[in-house]
């Protein structure tokens, strides 16, 4: 074509990136892959290999080793050997290494900016631009924490051994958001990337021996599910990181339920891109080409559920399949696409399956005309609009380049239509009133909000979902809190199987027996559900004896269905997660004052049953307690980022929800006070099991809660055995987290029975906690876990 024809069509010429380099790396290694093991390479024990493939094309780019249960132990082996030197070292000794690895991305940015677009198939202008670049932004942000680890976090350590899993759609951006926390907390890794996107992770690998990086401090083991099944199941990991499907994060879960590994799940999501009618249009617009077709819509933070408001609707499709038609579908290393291809076969079927679906249950599919290249495997840009909010492309990830359009009228519908899905993970909101939006993100349940744009990630905002997009968070402080466990948890002494009293005792707590002249106080108590006492659905109730075998009175045998009624009843109280902290602080101080008030009898029965010094000291303390987190309830505050573009991110500490507490036996109203105050102090409602030996405890915290104003179901309490009512908690679908207490089995079983609507779990993994003393048992840590950090993105600037 002339230049004088050239400038009639205006035609794009093709603009391919070199991979010249990239094709020499690889035959430097003769397109054959072994395993980084304890700093350097190993074959496989079983000698078994797979094929990566450009997916542009089909064509085979080298094989890679498929690791087995014997590699993935000798791994932990070195990583487990590496770990005290690792720690060892100090905190700027790692923090050197750190920020020598993110130099060395830089160095190398063109080779794996080139190496990740061959082996996944995004454009290259994505991986030149936007994934290497966070790479090295999350090295050197970690580098940063590494430094500051023993100020910022004093009394802590690392987890140990982290084993970490990710996915195929961002591959070394997935390693450096695992990578760089772990090692900057001194924790070693054995890290295992996706199958169809191995060579980016084994560069990695290189660039660790070239920053001198200790052998063993970073393991990479190639393979598919089953090598990541094998991490899972190592005896000697002590946490697990996981990025990818909804599906496996739960498999995931039920591995690990009976041990103590850690975990944190980074998961689905089918985010909501709301456009109200004064939204810059033509901005949202192209927000949505990057929310959606981004990464050929491989993302889990994409945007796929377009909610439009009504009165726009006609405009603003007509504007986005002018903006699709313009999109250029094609070779990804050419740095003029927009959409290159999906990243194997298996996927494009997945997305070609669920587009069928959509149309068949009534949506209208639009595709602009694009010829796709005749090699490789590729998707156009889809549009459905009339989607039905319960149709399966409505609902369910398709992890392609397609679009789920519908509309809403109100800002109440947006919100109520944005969280009708099982995830939580991101969300934009588009408006020029800024009023509206952040009343509108406050609103939406997702860990990230968008607002006016899209798609922004940064080292210094935490990322991560909620409801079934996960737990945990990456980047941010309190991604690093994933990586670090308190000393003295660590080390705290296990609680024996279901005897909690003798735990207490070996604490020095219970030396003396309740004084058998006393007096038996022969009382019955009754449930406390949505603000007021309740009888129980079964009719029956158990009888509650001192230690020395005096009948104490009797409390209700709570089951099923009064849990189910008090779950009711917690979501309907949720007006107490939007009290002002002032508001809340006040009604938990004044729970305090007539706990005072009420000291001397609320002693005199519970000695009964722990001795009148435990009685004396839990009641004491248990003032304290509620002042302590009255105080905290207005100071826990979240934070204001500010990522290296023309935004702040709002991070803001919000209630995870509602949550079911199973409180200790050892400390019944101590314990009790210890996990249901930081819940309520931070917005949270709560079903709480009280003591199992003496529920009789349940009577004098209703006469408590009901003097002050918390409204009626911010606090539930069901008595019984916990055994049982632990089961119906843990599987409710409307209960968001799950705090027990209890012996090892009883533990387990929370985390085994949770995995329904994957709600967050924390326990005591069977360990001893001293509620006794206030440095251990309260402060920030129960904080921590009693809420989630959103982060909302917000513009400026013309
Ligand atoms: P996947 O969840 O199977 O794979 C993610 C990683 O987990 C890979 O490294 C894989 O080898 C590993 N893995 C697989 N089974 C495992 C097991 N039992 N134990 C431990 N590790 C295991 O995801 P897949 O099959 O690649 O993609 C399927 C769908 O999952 C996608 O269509 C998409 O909807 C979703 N997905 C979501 C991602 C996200 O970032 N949230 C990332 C990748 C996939």
């Amino acid at each position: 074509m002339s230049i004088a024809e050239k400038f009639v069509s205006m035609e794009y010429g093709p603009a391919p990136e070199d991979p010249k380099e990239a094709g020499a790396w690889l035959e430097r290694h003769g397109r054959r892959f072994g395993l980084f093991i304890d700093g350097t390479w190993q074959p496989p024990a079983a000698g078994e290999y797979f094929d990566t493939t450009d997916p542009s094309n089909g064509e085979k780019l080298a094989a890679v080793a498929q690791g087995g249960i014997a590699d993935i132990d000798s791994a932990v082996r070195a990583a487990r050997a590496a770990a005290p030197k690792w720690r060892a070292l100090t905190p700027h000794a790692r923090a050197r290494y750190l920020y020598a690895l993110a130099r060395l991305v830089q160095k190398h940015s063109r080779l794996l900016a080139v190496l990740e677009t061959v082996d996944n198939g995004k454009p290259i202008r994505e991986s030149r631009d936007i994934d290497i670049p966070l790479v090295a932004r999350h090295f050197y942000y970690h580098a940063g924490w590494a430094q500051l680890f023993e100020q910022e976090f004093p009394d802590h350590e690392p987890c140990g051994v982290v084993g970490q899993i990710i996915p195929w759609n961002f591959p070394l951006l997935m390693l450096a958001w695992k990578i760089a926390p772990a090692l900057a907390t001194g924790n070693t890794v054995v890290l295992k990337p996706a199958e169809f996107t191995p060579l980016t992770a084994l560069l990695f690998a290189e660039l660790c021996q070239e920053a001198g990086l200790p052998a063993g401090v970073v393991n990479i083991v190639t393979g598919d599910g089953r090598t990541g099944e094998a991490l899972v199941k190592h005896p000697d990991v002590d946490k697990i990181a996981f990025t990818g499907s909804t599906e496996v994060g739960r498999a995931i879960r039920s591995a690990t339920a009976a041990t103590h590994k850690r975990l944190s799940l980074e998961l689905g999501g089918k985010s909501p891109f709301i456009i109200f009618e004064d939204a810059d249009l033509d901005s949202a617009v192209e927000g949505l080409v990057d929310g959606i077709w981004f990464n050929q819509g491989q993302v889990c933070c994409a945007g796929s559920r377009l909610l439009m408001q009504e009165s726009i609707a006609e405009p603003l499709i007509a504007k986005i399949r002018d903006r699709m038609s313009t999109l250029r579908l094609g070779p990804p290393l050419d740095k003029a696409i927009d959409i290159g291809a999906i990243v194997a076969r298996v996927q494009l079927d997945r997305i070609e399956r669920m587009v069928a679906q959509g149309v068949a249950d009534g949506a209208t599919c639009w595709q602009p005309q694009v010829t796709l290249p005749a090699r490789g495997f590729y998707y156009p840009p889809t549009l459905l609009s009339n989607v039905h909010p319960t149709s399966i492309v409505a609902q369910q990830e398709i992890f392609g380049p397609v679009l789920a359009a519908m509309t809403f009228r109100t800002p109440k519908e947006a919100v109520e239509l944005a969280n009708n899905t099982v995830y939580g993970l991101a969300s934009c909101v588009w408006s020029e009133n800024i009023n509206v939006a952040l009343h509108v993100a406050a609103q939406l349940k997702a860990g990230v909000v968008w607002v006016n744009c899209t798609n922004l990630f940064d080292a210094a905002c935490g990322f991560g979902g909620y409801r079934e997009s996960g737990y945990g968070r990456e980047g941010g402080r309190e991604g690093l809190l994933e990586y670090m466990e308190p000393t003295w948890f660590k080390h705290a002494p296990k609680l024996p199987p279901a005897n909690a009293l003798a735990a207490a005792k070996a604490l020095g707590q219970t030396e003396e027996l309740p004084d058998a002249s006393a007096p038996a106080i022969d009382r019955t108590v009754k449930l406390y559900i949505g603000g007021k006492q309740a009888r129980p659905d079964s009719g029956y109730s158990m009888e509650v004896h001192s230690p020395d075998g005096r009948l104490l009175g009797e409390a209700p045998l709570g089951n099923r269905k009064d849990i189910r009624n008090a779950v009711e009843a917690a979501r309907k109280a949720e007006s107490w997660a939007r009290a002002t902290a002032h508001n809340r602080a006040q009604v938990l101080y004044y729970c305090a004052e007539n706990l005072a008030q009420r000291q001397g009898e609320i002693v005199q029965r519970l000695a009964a049953a722990v001795g009148e010094k435990q009685a004396a000291a839990e009641v004491e303390l248990g003032i304290e307690r509620i002042f302590s987190y009255a105080a905290w309830a207005d100071k826990f505050d979240g934070a204001v980022h500010n990522p290296p573009f023309r935004n702040i991110a709002i991070a803001m500490n919000e209630a995870v929800g509602t949550v079911g507490v199973i409180c200790p036996a050892d400390a019944p109203l101590l314990g009790f006070l210890s996990l249901v105050l930081p819940l309520l102090a931070v917005g949270n409602t709560v079903i709480a099991v009280p003591s199992e030996k003496y529920p009789l405890i349940t009577g004098d915290l209703y006469q408590l809660f009901d003097t002050i104003d918390l409204p009626g179901g911010a606090v539930n309490i069901v008595t019984g055995y916990a055994s049982q009512l632990l089961k119906t908690l843990a599987e409710h679908d409307d209960v968001d987290g799950l705090w027990c207490y209890g012996d090892e089995a009883t533990v387990s079983a929370a985390k085994a029975m949770s995995i329904g609507n994957l709600k967050q779990v924390w326990t005591n993994e069977g360990r001893v906690i001293d509620w006794f003393n206030p440095k251990l048992a309260e402060g920030r840590w129960f904080l921590e876990h009693a809420t989630q950090v959103k982060n909302i993105w917000v513009p400026y600037g013309e």
